[in-house]
């Protein structure tokens, strides 16, 4: 395996996958020193509490020194300096470059500018590629994996990009079937409804959730994002679209099991996290493990 980037999900093989997955289930819970004397550099171009965390404790537990531009308005960027000038300058310090930037595109463009190990730590609404391993990592832990399972996505379906990036690797396997649940002005872009029929997969796209809850093994729960919309009035119209409360989640199998991208506002309530069928911090923690493994494997591909 020769990749050395990563900053979508849409070329990652089903072989890759497979990898990461075994990689991060062999790391867990360990502190090894192969990113010793590396230097990991955390761009991070948008808010985030999980995946900057979770990258600098899969570096530091990996034995690589971290810096960090955790704030935009403590960089640069806000007198102006382009992407293209910051990533050139980070590659001059770091050996390791993991990026968020609230810009759709912006993980293709920075990687015109270092051709070291780079990670996309999430575009704007386009893709989280880093995130999408470790959802099917945590689905493969949870329920023993997608194939012959049916998997709905709900909320913010149009801007949400953990969902289009499991999107792709769901894809890559045998699901019986996807589901899309959202309020109409938040539909997932056509183009992966479109993927879903290129590979003869089964999917189905409606508002009802408690309708679908009796078929569903994994519902993948999304926040509105509220700072992808234009106005306040847009985004108060369709927050709260979908609740997950302790009653529906009877109204599923007991075999069910509920994942989260996190942050969540109010989308699922504090009593379903006590719940089995709660697999969001479960799933939090999965994120170290395969970050480790990310970082471990794409460092080694490219310092042979
Ligand atoms: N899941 C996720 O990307 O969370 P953060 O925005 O906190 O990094």
């Amino acid at each position: 395996m020769e990749r050395t980037q990563l900053t979508t999900s849409a070329n990652l093989t089903r072989e890759e996958v497979d990898f990461f997955m075994e990689e991060a289930e062999r790391l867990r819970g360990k502190n090894t020193e192969d990113l010793k004397g590396k230097v990991v550099a955390t761009v991070f171009l948008e808010p985030s509490t999980r995946t900057r965390l979770s990258f600098e404790t899969a570096a530091h537990r990996l034995g690589s020194s971290v810096i960090t531009i955790a704030d935009p308005k403590t960089s640069s960027v806000t007198k102006g300096e382009t992407l293209a000038d910051t990533i050139r300058v980070v590659d001059k310090y770091a050996d390791i470059i993991v990026m968020r930037h609230p810009t759709s595109g912006a993980a293709e463009e920075a990687i015109n500018y270092t051709d070291k190990p780079f990670l996309n730590a999430g575009d704007g609404p386009n893709q989280h590629p880093t995130q999408s391993l470790l959802d099917i990592y945590t689905i493969k832990r949870e329920v023993g994996g997608i194939d012959g399972k049916t998997i709905a996505f709900i909320g913010d379906l149009k801007y949400g990009r953990t969902v289009h990036s499991l999107t792709y690797i769901l894809c890559l396997y045998n699901p019986k079937k996807v589901i899309y649940i959202s309020p109409n002005e938040l539909r997932v872009p056509e183009k992966y409804i479109q993927m879903l029929k290129d590979k003869g997969i089964e999917f189905e796209e409606t508002n009802d959730l408690d309708a679908k809850m009796p078929e569903i093994d994994v519902v993948y729960m999304t926040r509105i994002q509220q700072e992808r919309f234009e106005s306040e009035a847009e985004y108060v119209k369709l927050k709260g679209s979908y609740i997950m409360t302790p009653e529906t989640v009877k109204l599923g199998k007991e075999s069910l099991r509920i994942l989260h991208p996190l942050p969540r506002v109010d989308e699922i309530t504090p009593e379903v996290d006590d719940m089995i069928q709660s697999a969001c911090f479960r799933q939090v923690e999965n994120g170290v493990y395969m970050r480790m493994a990310l970082l471990k494997n794409l460092s080694k591909n490219y310092y042979k």
